[in-house]
């Protein structure tokens, strides 16, 4: 594997589950791969979770570790090619990527959604700039469209926790109070389709993602009919995704909010959230700590999944 952005870049899905369940037996199996290698991390936007699993990965893997904040101790970055640079920034990206490549043996990138330009967003401009010039193989660690480590965190989980062997998974979106991207519905739709499950999506008129992500899916306007026998509910907030209210803000109606209301139709149905959650506002005190919450599982899987993906890249070199 030279790369990882999207569920593609994994290939057989059964394959890549088989291996991670081996890795969760021993987590340090490999940890001869990444002997004298080293594991750049930039990030662009803050992190708790990817920034400890993926570290922890490079870790197990036997790899040097190296965090970069862009923002906290780099020289402020352009990223526009024609820029006059008279202004705050000390740098340009595209000096700024092969000098990165010169210090390590592979780069994970995060870097979110803007909401200046959709077809920046949506072309990845950030991520495709490392893979051009980096000279390394890149993954992302959450860029503008996709964040494929959590997705594949959450279909690990799902394999773990499923009662059926097509258990039924609903996608519901959930008030917050700011802009979110929209990379961890897009990539949990592309991977859920990628799965043998039953996949539905809900949402409120106008939160339609883009249909290269919703693929095969069940859209369903009624979150209640959606919720009726599930058995997975996996709650996120995004922004508009398309049109002129791209990146804003259009609803914040917490009737949305993910209770025990729409729990009870379900079939006793499992609760994830990738994590950070804004309590009551995605999901009430009670459902997030009942038994049947998953957060922290899917959590703990984020090691898992770089582990995989971070030794296939190594397996590459
Ligand atoms: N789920 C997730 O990516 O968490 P962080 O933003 O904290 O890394």
């Amino acid at each position: 594997m030279k790369k990882f952005t999207c569920v593609q870049d994994i290939g057989d899905l059964h394959t890549a589950l088989q291996e991670a369940f081996e890795i969760k037996k021993d987590h340090f199996k490999y940890q001869h791969l990444g002997h004298n290698k080293t594991l750049m991390l930039v990030f662009f936007n803050s992190s708790l979770r990817t920034r400890l699993s993926t570290q922890k990965a490079g870790l197990n893997l036997g790899m040097n570790v190296i965090v970069l904040d862009i923002n906290q101790g780099a020289w402020k970055l352009e990223t526009e090619r024609g820029v006059i640079m008279d202004g705050d920034k000390s740098e340009h990206l595209l000096e700024a990527i092969p000098v990165m490549g010169c210090y390590c043996d592979l780069i994970g990138v995060r870097s979110f959604a803007r909401f200046e330009n959709r077809d920046d967003d949506y072309n990845e401009v950030i991520l495709q700039q490392f893979i051009q010039h980096s000279g390394r193989p890149v993954f992302s660690m959450e860029a503008a469209t996709g964040h494929p480590l959590q997705s594949f965190a959450d279909l690990i989980t799902i394999e773990e926790y499923k009662r059926t062997p097509r258990p039924k998974v609903v996608m519901s979106w959930a008030p917050h109070p700011k802009a979110l991207p929209q990379a961890v519905p897009n990539s949990f739709a592309e991977w859920m389709n990628a799965a043998d499950v039953d996949f539905v999506i809900t949402h409120p008129e106008g939160y339609e993602l883009d249909p290269k992500f919703v693929g095969n899916a069940r859209v369903e306007y009624d979150q209640m009919k959606a919720f009726e026998g599930a058995d997975f509910v996996y709650a996120k907030n995004w922004s508009v995704a398309q049109g002129e209210n791209y990146g804003k803000v259009i609803n914040k109606d917490r009737n949305w909010t993910v209770s025990s209301r729409q729990m009870a139709v379900t079939n006793n149905a499992f609760f994830m959230h990738c994590l950070p959650v804004r309590r009551n506002m995605i999901v009430t005190d009670e459902v997030i700590e009942s038994p049947n919450s998953l957060v922290i599982p899917e959590a703990a899987n984020r090691e898992i999944s770089a582990t995989v993906v971070l030794k296939r890249l190594l397996e590459s070199l």
